[in-house]
């Protein structure tokens, strides 16, 4: 399939991994870009710029098809060297760079200067716009359903797709919620230009992470998701677990007056107890509604496989299908 996503990013497949704290490490990402999509490694789970160096060249050796790094400007506890973390990025050769949170917009003259591509991720159209207009090749448009953080709008991918197909010059992914041929075709109709997963990649053979993550992820519905964080806008969707309903107790409790203090221990280290060593009710961590849609854990070339051909077959019968004859006969001549 050719889009202006796989045009831009030289990928043969319109399918983005999106970065995920504890989980896009080189394996993933590797697996992914040698599937034919855009694997793309955490940046910041690399506690310094030198370990992500290393990640780099990590997965330089699992693949020679493109591959980004993510890097995340959301309010953490301390903050990051992210010069130093772009340094990193430049002199690993990499060419893609997925950003999130808050505005890239600081750090795009050095991103550009090192002939960057810069998908930015945001929640909203006026966002997008910004991102736009600050010089970013692409965005991901990242709806209420998504895994993480879902922004403060409220917004699902129902309207905020074709919203930003309305305003946007720039291509964009649909991301959240996505998981099979259905949600590609769906976003393809809908203006975007590909697809951005992030839920439906952890349940993969590939993804490093403990088996207990997979298992749960499996088993959980879509109603399994809870948002946390609304009172200090900082929303974070998670799976809903033990760590995570004693954290909506305290937000309960303390409501307007809630500070990130106050639940400090429900959502600081959370990652590496789920990620590494499988508990799975350690607090906090991020987890799609999508995971309502995902019933297997394949390796993540059956499952870019299959998103494929099932996606050409929903096209060719199913839509195709629905035409009047003079149209489908039209097709044929064309
Ligand atoms: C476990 C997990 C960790 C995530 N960590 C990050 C992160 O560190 N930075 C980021 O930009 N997005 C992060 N995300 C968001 C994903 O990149 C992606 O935008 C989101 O998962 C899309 O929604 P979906 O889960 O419905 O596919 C995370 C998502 C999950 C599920």
């Amino acid at each position: 399939m050719k889009t202006a996503i796989t045009e831009l990013f030289d990928i043969e497949h319109p399918i983005i991994q999106g970065g995920m704290h504890y989980v896009g490490f080189a394996e993933l990402a590797g697996a992914v870009s040698n599937a034919g999509g855009l694997g793309i490694i955490t940046g910041l789970t690399q506690r310094t710029p030198e370990l992500l160096a290393k990640e780099i060249a990590r997965c330089h050796d699992l693949t020679d098809k493109p591959f980004g790094v993510n890097l995340t400007f959301l309010p953490s506890f301390s903050a990051p060297p992210y010069p130093e973390y772009i340094a990193a990025i430049r002199e690993g050769g990499i060419k893609i760079v997925e950003t999130a949170g808050r505005s890239p917009e600081q750090y795009m003259p050095a991103l550009k200067a090192a002939g960057i591509k810069v998908i930015h991720k945001c929640t909203s159209v006026r966002h997008s716009l910004k991102a736009e207009q600050i010089g970013c090749d692409a965005v991901s448009v990242d709806g209420f359903e998504c895994g993480g953080h879902p922004g403060e709008d409220d917004m699902p991918n129902m309207i905020l797709l074709p919203r930003a197909a309305e305003e946007l010059k720039i291509p964009f992914v649909a991301s959240g919620g996505m998981a099979d041929a259905r949600s590609l075709v769906a976003a393809l109709a809908m203006g975007a230009a590909g697809m951005n997963m992030g839920t439906r990649f952890i349940a993969t053979k590939e993804a490093p992470v403990h088996d207990n993550v997979k298992k749960a992820l499996v088993a959980a519905s879509e109603l399994d998701t809870r948002l946390v964080m609304r009172a200090i806008r900082n929303t974070e969707r998670v799976l809903k677990n033990a760590g995570v309903d004693r954290l909506l107790e305290i937000e309960r409790e303390k409501g307007a007056r809630l500070k990130i203090e106050d639940i400090h221990d429900g959502v600081a280290g959370v990652y590496p107890k789920v990620m590494i060593d499988g508990d799975m009710d350690a607090g906090a961590w991020s987890c799609g509604m999508v995971v309502g849609l995902i019933h297997d854990v394949p390796t993540v070339k059956e499952l870019i496989d299959r998103i494929m051909a099932d996606a050409e077959r929903l096209i060719r019968k199913r839509l195709v299908g629905f035409l009047g004859a003079e149209s489908k006969a039209s097709l044929e001549v064309a």
